[in-house]
């Protein structure tokens, strides 16, 4: 088996997590058997400085006619002040359109190692598991009208439209419920029903999917969003698959982030048409870039998600998440997450390290 992969490093730390995560991918091709064939496009900023747009035809033809992609962080200081049309975040929510990756699934797994890393208890965040599915190409970063205009009096006014239709929450209704019947059987449903129609129409679309389409075996519970940012914090093992909107989901699972350690740590997948997009949550991260200190693990586990999703190779996905386990067990920590009495390592050491231990896992 070959599969071509679409290869994005993107900006800041993206190239640095991106080079481990390649590595990665290779070693467990080479030990179960597959090869990968990797293609890489500039994307992002760095596709602005060379050819003046965020993302170009030729890499979008690239990833569609990937098997799969992975994607590092995109933007930073240096292109903030450009227009929001040419901005390169604008490329992400462009990918995502123009593969159609409706669903993003954000794993939220405390390793145990880490239950002292956190900013929170020990007590508080031990044994959280949960998964947020966040609504992906609609709402209130697609919805039009959206803009900033002038008014008579000199002032300014900025709009963004919140939208939903029917079809968009069934669909992401079926994402969510499916992913719980093979977990712990339980949707908490996400909104703001209390204040926005949009999400009142959530709301209904979500139980009536529950209770039509054959999820009885599901328990859906709906929980307004400040309560579930309050929630998440203070007993974050009462949820199982969180599903919500584009917004609330980017929010949420930052937050939900934290539980974890640190934002270094979360890998995320996005679905919904043929081709498949990896990436870690975290942005490109201007602040550590070029030193080394990036952690690499969030890329690691993106790394798994989509040889379990998109190449159905779960074995490996097993491995790499096993060995990424080993190795925080044996102390040895990235800056984000580092620890007294831990072994401090920088993002090529880490990689490494996760490497050694698929081979030994292997052998
Ligand atoms: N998917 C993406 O490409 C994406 C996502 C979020 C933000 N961004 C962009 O990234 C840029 C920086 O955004 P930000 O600072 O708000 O968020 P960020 O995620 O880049 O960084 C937030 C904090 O987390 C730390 N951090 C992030 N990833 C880390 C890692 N792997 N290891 C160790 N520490 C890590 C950073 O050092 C920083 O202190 C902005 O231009 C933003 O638009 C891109």
């Amino acid at each position: 088996m070959n599969y071509k992969i679409a290869v994005l490093p993107g900006d800041g730390i993206g190239p640095e997590v991106m080079g481990q995560g390649v590595q990665v991918l290779q070693e467990v091709g080479s030990l179960y058997g597959f090869g990968v064939e990797l293609e890489e496009g500039i994307v992002g900023g760095s596709s602005i400085d060379a050819h003046g747009k965020p993302l170009t035809d030729p890499v979008l033809k690239l990833v569609k006619q990937s098997d799969a992609v992975l994607l590092g962080a995109m933007g930073g200081p240096k292109w903030d002040g450009l227009d929001y049309s040419i901005r390169p975040e604008r490329a992400l929510l462009a990918l995502r359109q123009e593969l159609g990756l409706f669903a993003n699934l954000r794993p939220v797994k405390l390793f145990s190692a880490l239950a002292s890393a956190s900013t929170l208890k020990k007590e508080a965040v031990e044994g959280t598991d949960l998964l947020v599915v966040r609504e992906l190409t609609g709402g209130i970063y697609f919805g039009e009208p959206k803009g900033v205009t002038q008014l008579p009096d000199g002032t300014e006014r900025g709009v963004n439209t919140e939208v939903y239709t029917t079809p968009e929450i069934e669909r992401i209704a079926h994402v969510a419920f499916q992913a719980a019947l093979k977990r712990r059987k339980k949707v908490t449903s996400v909104d703001k029903a209390n204040v926005l129609e949009v999400t009142e129409l959530w709301r209904k679309v979500v139980t009536r999917i529950h209770k039509d389409e054959g999820y009885a075996a599901v328990q859906l519970e709906h929980m307004l969003v400040d309560n579930c940012a309050m929630q998440l914090i203070r007993n974050p093992k009462q949820f199982d698959v969180v599903v919500t909107t584009n917004m609330f989901g980017d929010i949420l699972s930052d937050e939900a982030a934290m539980l974890t350690g640190s934002i270094g740590m979360l890998p995320s997948a996005s679905l919904g048409g043929r081709v498949g997009m990896y990436e870690p949550v975290h942005g490109s991260a201007p602040d550590i870039t070029g030193q080394d200190k990036a952690n690499p693990l969030a890329t690691l586990l993106s790394v798994a998600m989509m040889l379990r999703h998109s190449l159905d190779q779960g074995i490996a996905a097993d491995r790499i998440e096993m060995a990424v386990e080993d190795v925080l067990n044996q102390g040895y920590r990235t800056a984000d997450i580092q620890e007294k009495g831990c072994r401090l390592v920088g993002c090529k050491e880490m990689g490494q390290l996760v490497r050694d231990r698929i081979n030994l896992l292997k052998g």
